[in-house]
């Protein structure tokens, strides 16, 4: 038994940690992790959001965000994990059975089954758009395209349902056959390979981006806070993308957590994990403004921003296809390990809770999810036009497509947050808290603090002033 483990007659939790196995180092937690963290979020949305909320003072309310919110509650995260040593909703249920605290607390455990759920409908369509572009950019029919062209391109991919739905289809199919098989042992090797491909090639962009001429336009826009482009949505969307870009608020943390080791420093680890997230979107953005300023087009173009700058990259840079090709299986790669971290917490549940096997629950979940994401596909075109909840001011003129990320990034995520500071920062033992962290008390009572006033009352806040 190591020194930390809790002497109640409740406790057993090595036990418990000796069954599932553990990670086989520090290094593979941060894999898996950062493997859930970087995806679509860093290369896809972190960009667009950006260009849409005005880019530098967005830029730093978010990484604000990400070091006074994100981190402590991903630390939380892992703890909880740590000191439960089971799936999430069992490890919320056993603390609280032997802290004697309300089993109604792993409702955060069911917030989180159903983000990950709603998230990886929509993710997945956004998935299928890199796995076509691959092809586009291998056949080299972007090469010397003008932006107008490569404009067009993508809006004609996004009108037509049966190859978004095509691609939809692998992405899904992709992620299930990982599932299906349990997850961990092939995620560690992949992840160690290609997050530092991902990284290298994004440099290559960014390399490019510098011979644009625009580069310094790019970098201001990113990095000169201008906060008359700010608005209080814009606020939100920091934050509910804090906690997409970290995967938290959805309980994957505290997973990963409850299978690492008990001598591993969770404040050290958690800071790799985050640096390492946000500097993959910083390059993302450095890669991409240059390229918009330079072309004259549209930061704030939305969803399809990505697939309407880097292709015009590509198709200028020598061995661009190849380059380019490149760039977008690993990018697929990247939502790929993101995608596994949603579907597998829903497939977890499902087994615990309905007493189904993999196989089954695996399929169930991901057709579901499948379904779900064909209603994304057609708000991109047939249905356009339909916001169902439109008739609710906060909803108006919203997609399918934009109802779910808005639900999902601006509500579920930071509300699992939330509960997850509040249970850790005002429900759990200080002590048990203390002996997980093992950090200075300095360090200690900072985490301490922020977690218990700073990130609830931040979340509160921008709720308040956005929600009601
Ligand atoms: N963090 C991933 C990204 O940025 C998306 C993701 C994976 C996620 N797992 C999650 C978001 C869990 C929220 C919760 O692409």
């Amino acid at each position: 038994m190591s020194a930390s483990s809790p002497t109640t007659a409740t406790g057993a939790l090595d036990g418990a940690n000796e069954k599932r196995g553990l990670w086989s180092s520090r290094m593979a937690f941060i894999l898996a992790a950062t493997g859930s963290a970087v995806g679509l979020g860093n290369v896809w949305k972190f960009p667009y959001i950006t260009g849409e909320n005005g880019g530098g003072a967005f830029v730093l309310v978010y990484m604000l965000c990400i070091a006074a919110v994100g981190l402590p509650i991903m630390m939380a995260e892992v703890v909880i994990g740590r000191r439960g040593g089971r799936s999430p909703v069992n490890s919320i249920r056993h603390i609280t059975q032997r802290d004697v605290l309300s089993s109604r607390w792993s409702i955060v455990g069911i917030i989180g089954v159903l983000a990950a759920f709603l998230i990886l409908s929509f993710y997945s369509v956004i998935g299928g758009w890199a796995v076509s572009y691959v092809g586009t950019t291998a056949s080299g029919q972007l090469t010397g395209q003008s932006a107008e062209a490569i404009g067009a391109l993508f809006s004609n991919l996004l009108a037509d349902p049966g190859t978004l739905l095509l691609w939809h289809t692998v992405f899904m199919a992709l992620v299930m056959a990982v599932v299906v098989k349990g997850v961990r042992a092939g995620l560690e090797r992949a992840v160690s390979i290609l997050m530092p491909a991902l990284f290298v090639l994004l440099l290559t962009v960014v390399g490019y981006a510098m011979t644009t001429g625009h580069f310094g336009a790019g970098v201001s826009f990113l990095f000169k806070p201008d906060f008359s482009q700010l608005s209080t949505s814009g606020v939100l969307v920091a934050l509910g993308h804090a906690f997409f870009t970290l995967s938290l608020g959805m309980a994957i943390m505290m997973a990963y957590g409850s299978y690492l080791p008990k001598d591993i420093s969770i404040a050290k680890t958690s800071i790799t994990v985050s640096l390492m997230d946000t500097v993959v979107a910083l390059l993302a953005g450095l890669a991409i403004f240059p390229i918009v300023f330079a072309n004259g087009l549209e930061a704030g173009a939305g969803p399809g921003l990505i697939f309407q700058t880097l292709p015009l990259a590509f198709g200028h840079m020598p061995m661009g296809s190849l380059f380019g090709s490149l760039f977008f299986i690993l990018l697929i790669f990247a939502a790929w390990t993101s995608g596994i971290s949603l579907l597998e917490p829903l497939v977890e549940w499902l087994e615990e809770q309905k007493g189904m096997n993999r196989v089954r629950s695996t399929l169930g979940a991901g057709i579901a999810c499948w379904l779900l994401g064909i209603a994304s596909i057609l708000s991109l075109n047939l249905w356009s036009d339909v916001a169902p909840l439109g008739m609710f001011a906060m909803f108006e003129g919203k997609t399918v497509f934009d109802l779910l990320d808005y639900l999902t990034s601006n509500i579920l995520l930071p509300l699992g947050g939330l509960l997850v500071a509040v249970f850790t920062g005002w429900f759990m033992a200080k002590d048990a808290l203390q002996s997980e962290l093992s950090m200075s008390a300095t360090g200690f009572n900072i985490w301490y603090a922020t977690l218990r006033y700073l990130a609830p009352v931040a979340v509160m806040i921008v709720f308040v002033y956005n929600l009601i």
